[in-house]
């Protein structure tokens, strides 16, 4: 039986109807056709589904729809400002080449934004062990690691 959930997402108060077994990734997906939200293991290993909840790093394959009622979501679609400029993580991930393919990149990038705010994690040993529920197939992560620095400082400044 399905459910209604009110939630507000990117900034966008929303009321939806669910179903109990829907995974948030799925909601974001395939009812908000929100895509920039990836889906590369469904386990909760790979952080390609990471988004914020409350403006804190959560993977999406790990929650129910249900359980975002309430709840603030921002997705890689909600970081940009409303002039169409990137976010200053965005950016760095750009001007640092953190990306190849580029399928990770969503979720590291929200997953930075969570580290740069809420965490201190100031050097590369700690950037690493940090984003270790971050996998990127492409990049062997040495950019990665100089955008999350990038980004940090510009977030900060
Ligand atoms: S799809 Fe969620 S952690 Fe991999
Ligand atoms: S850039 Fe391809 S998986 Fe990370």
């Amino acid at each position: 039986m399905s459910s209604q959930i009110s939630l507000r997402v990117n900034g966008v108060a929303l009321t939806r109807s669910v179903e109990p077994t829907q995974l948030l990734v799925d909601f974001l997906r395939q009812d908000l056709a929100l895509t920039g939200t990836h889906v590369g293991c469904d386990t909760g290993q790979c952080g390609a589904c990471t988004v914020h909840l409350d403006g804190h790093a959560i993977k999406s394959c790990n929650m129910l729809a249900v359980q975002a009622a309430g709840h603030e979501v921002t997705t890689i679609e909600g970081i940009a400002s409303k002039d169409g400029s990137l976010h200053p993580m965005q950016l760095a991930f750009k001007q640092c080449h953190g990306l190849q393919c580029g399928f990770c990149t969503p979720g590291m990038v929200m997953s930075s934004i969570d580290l740069v705010t809420h965490h201190k994690a100031d050097t590369e040993t700690k950037i690493r062990d940090s984003l270790d529920g971050n996998f990127c197939r492409c990049t062997g992560y040495h950019n990665i690691v100089k955008a999350v620095v990038a980004g940090g400082q510009a977030m900060k400044a």
